[in-house]
């Protein structure tokens, strides 16, 4: 990407109605915009972050054996009544009458339409267990709606589903998920625990939730120790088959409700949870796993040809890292303060003196640490740095 293109506007300022770093950071570094209170825009930096995040928990979940589904975020009252739940939810659901007067919610999480869905698709023993997930718009009509897109009233979740002959089977597949998350948040290189948790609203018998460590969490843990719920795994067993009659057959043929587990995790909070455990007095420092764009190439004086050149041949050659090039017609001071503020793990600076010498700089983003190598180097050298 270049950056003269890039939509990305960043502010010199603190925005004001900010009150922690994530939400301060994504501000300034022009990755979100506030539509209404708990709903935001995602500018194409938010919108990238976002993005790894949701691909990195997509490719664990595939792995761990889950399936891919998506349902929608339009459900009506009546499924919501079979599971007991349009009456006790409360004001946190959002309900919306169609131009017939039937009553609707807009989805806060979905166990009333996947269960009567693998009620439909599945009749015997024999199918199951079965795990179904998407990544999907929640809404919730949060009281304090607050932090940016760590607490809004529309959000990003990853929500899965799953569906057993028996708690053995249940058991077994909690063990995977908790495995999978601990594997989804080391990719992403987050410091987290898992706690044994109060299941809620969703309901059931026992859940745990995995926190990110940090200093601005709204839990205390232990004392001292903060942390923000990014995500929340239940043990549903029969709550909502029950209810909502959702049966199989088993080895006896006969019907039995299917055990159920639920497993959510937050995409956008778990965008802003990085943050609050990566940021300086200059800004982000991404996972690389999760950075934007990986690497900026920045020529120090814009109307150089030569620096230009050798800029333009570096983006080229790095297309596979997710280069940015700025390519901006700017004080270079200013061009390295955006870039630091984005959070770009790398930055290859093209100067004059380098360049005499046949050398670029490498500035690491994390430690601050400076390499000077011989431009044929480069590209292998930051290759190295982003493994
Ligand atoms: N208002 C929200 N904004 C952003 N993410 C949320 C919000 N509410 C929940 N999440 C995310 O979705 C995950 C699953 O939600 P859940 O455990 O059902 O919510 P809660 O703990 O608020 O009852 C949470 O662990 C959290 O990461
Ligand atoms: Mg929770």
């Amino acid at each position: 990407m270049r950056m003269s293109r890039l939509v990305a506007p960043t502010l010199r300022e603190e925005p004001a109605e900010a009150e922690v770093p994530s939400h301060k950071l994504m501000l300034r570094a022009g990755m979100i915009r506030k539509v209404a209170a708990g709903i935001y825009n995602l500018l194409p930096l938010g919108h990238l972050v976002i993005s790894k995040v949701a691909q990195i928990v997509r490719e664990e979940m595939v792995r761990s054996g889950a399936q891919e589904v998506f349902m929608p975020a339009l459900q009506p009252k009546e499924l919501w009544e079979e599971s007991d739940r349009w009456g006790v939810y409360g004001k946190e659901l959002f309900r919306i009458k169609d131009r017939h007067d039937r009553e609707f919610c807009l989805g806060p999480t979905h166990e009333e339409i996947i269960t009567p869905l693998v009620s439909d698709a599945i009749n015997s023993y024999k199918q199951l267990p079965v795990t179904l997930f998407q990544i999907q718009t929640k809404f919730r009509d949060e009281i304090r709606p607050r932090f940016g897109i760590m607490r809004g009233r529309e959000f990003m979740m990853k929500d899965a589903y799953s569906f057993h002959p028996s708690n053995k089977s249940l058991d077994k597949e909690y063990k995977n998920m908790f495995e999978t998350y601990c594997r989804i948040f080391d990719r992403m290189g987050l410091k987290y625990k898992a706690i044994k948790a109060d299941p809620g609203a969703i309901g059931g018998g026992f859940s745990e939730e995995f926190m990110v460590l940090a200093d601005t969490g709204e839990e205390e843990l232990s004392p001292g120790v903060r942390g923000i719920e990014v995500g929340h795994i239940f043990k549903l067993g029969t709550k909502y088959s029950e209810k909502m009659k959702a049966t199989f057959l088993d080895e006896k043929n006969q019907e039995k409700p299917f055990i159920m587990g639920c497993y959510g995790i937050g995409i956008g909070r778990t965008a802003a949870a990085a943050i609050e455990q990566g940021f300086d007095k200059d800004g982000i420092v991404w996972p690389i796993a999760i950075a934007p764009y990986k690497v900026a190439i920045v020529p120090v004086n814009s109307l150089e040809k030569e620096q230009i050149k050798l800029a333009e041949e570096l983006y080229a050659g790095l297309q596979a890292v997710e280069p940015l090039l700025d390519d901006r017609d700017m004080r270079v001071g200013a061009k390295l303060k955006d870039i630091d503020l984005i959070g770009i793990p790398l930055k290859i600076i093209i100067g004059p003196r380098g360049l005499k010498e046949g050398n670029v700089e490498i500035k690491v983003r994390a430690s601050g640490e400076v390499i000077m190598v011989p431009i044929a180097e480069a590209k292998k050298k930051v290759e190295e740095l982003l493994k």
